[in-house]
């Protein structure tokens, strides 16, 4: 097999077994965002739009999966190799990913070089510079939530509970309350708050969080007391006049139309529905309440400025206050180094309160 040798390597501080496994997992999930679908095991394939790009010849985890691989749908005759190893590198495994044999469709020999600029290097610069990386930690972690790391996480947000109390104590919902969530992450929100016996109804559009929030309430959803819909804030896919109450929780910073959002709000509740949303202040910019990278891509209001987009929004009456949320998180049952945090940290949240 002629062609280029195109190699990258990670080494990370875990087993071989696990760095395999999370390394299967996360490229499966990361290739079935750009339409392309991997198979895992023994008998695995790679589809892109339903034509077959690579097949799994060895699957010997954790130390080597081989695949062939067909670069050119238009030539049948050019298959190369990508190999995926996992290999122990002291207390590390370094893993790697080597496709040998690539570009033989090129015009001139030394047109891999560009291929190699061009579609390997520069992503892979792109993506270690500052706004890329700052953009992909954002909405990994909290934007759009997805990954591992973000389904085990959002599953018991500990930090946000005390915004979850505060948020309750204002709407208090009871039986015949109907909810509406707003950025459900995990849907630990909705869980506490069903505990009240009324029905909800919730929007998130990151699948991740959507997957997250149907497991752990998927009781609820099963009674028919919850719904969990994915899509667009600014675009409910709800029905005129269908809630009672609506929360919104560590969202508002990042709506690139807060305008549109509270305009649906309104739409979706009840002439005498009521609104709670929490969010964080410019003065908590930069703290462990808005931590970079996310404060430089968050959008912060003053009390007066969220209190005119309601009114903008068709509410009649809106309020922002900074709410003490100690003794939400004492409630919540948080250890008390980080209740001392919320403690201390009195005018970071702002709590705006509309009918
Ligand atoms: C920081 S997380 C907060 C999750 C949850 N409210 C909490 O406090 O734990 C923000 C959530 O809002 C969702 N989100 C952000 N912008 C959104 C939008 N425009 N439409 C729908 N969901 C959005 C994200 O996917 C994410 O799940």
């Amino acid at each position: 097999m002629e062609g280029g040798t195109v190699s990258v390597t990670l080494e990370v501080e875990a087993g071989p077994a696990a760095a395999f496994e999370a390394l299967v997992d996360e490229l499966g999930a990361s290739l079935g965002r750009i339409g392309i679908e991997f198979s895992p095991g023994p008998d695995g394939r790679i589809l892109e739009s339903g034509f077959e790009v690579g097949r799994v010849v060895t699957w010997d985890p954790p130390g080597r999966a081989l695949l062939r691989w067909r670069a050119a749908e238009w030539d049948e005759d050019d298959v190369t190799e990508l190999e995926l190893r996992c290999e122990s590198a002291g207390e590390a495994t370094r893993m790697t990913l080597e496709h040998r044999g690539f570009g033989h469709q090129f015009w001139a020999e030394d047109e891999i070089v560009g291929w190699f600029a061009d579609q390997v290097a520069t992503p892979f610069l792109a993506r270690s510079a500052p706004r890329m990386y700052g953009n992909w930690l954002t909405d990994r972690a909290a934007r759009r939530p997805y990954g591992g790391f973000a389904r085990t996480s959002y599953r018991d947000p500990t930090h946000h509970r005390p915004s979850f109390g505060a948020v309750l104590a204002t709407l208090r919902p009871e039986a015949d309350d109907v909810l509406l969530e707003i950025g459900f992450g995990g849907g630990a929100f909705l869980e506490q708050a069903l505990r009240s016996g009324c029905r909800a109804a919730a929007v998130d559009h990151s699948s991740d969080m959507v997957r997250v929030a149907r497991e752990l309430n998927a009781d609820a959803i099963a009674d028919g007391r919850l719904e969990i819909a994915q899509g667009d804030a600014a675009k409910l896919p709800f029905e005129d006049d269908r809630f009672t109450c609506a929360a919104m929780m560590q969202v508002f910073f990042f709506l690139p139309d807060p305008a549109a959002v509270l305009a649906e709000c309104r739409r979706v509740l009840r002439p005498d529905g009521r609104l709670a949303v929490f969010t964080v202040s410019e003065e908590a910019r930069g703290s462990p309440a808005s931590p970079e990278p996310m404060a430089s891509r968050s959008r912060f209001y003053t009390d007066e400025e969220l209190v005119q987009l309601a009114r903008e929004a068709g509410f009649a009456e809106a309020h922002v206050s900074r709410p003490d949320l100690e003794p939400f998180a004492r409630e919540a049952g948080l250890p008390e180094d980080v209740v001392a945090f919320f403690a201390a940290d009195q005018r970071a949240g702002q709590l705006l309160v509309a009918h």
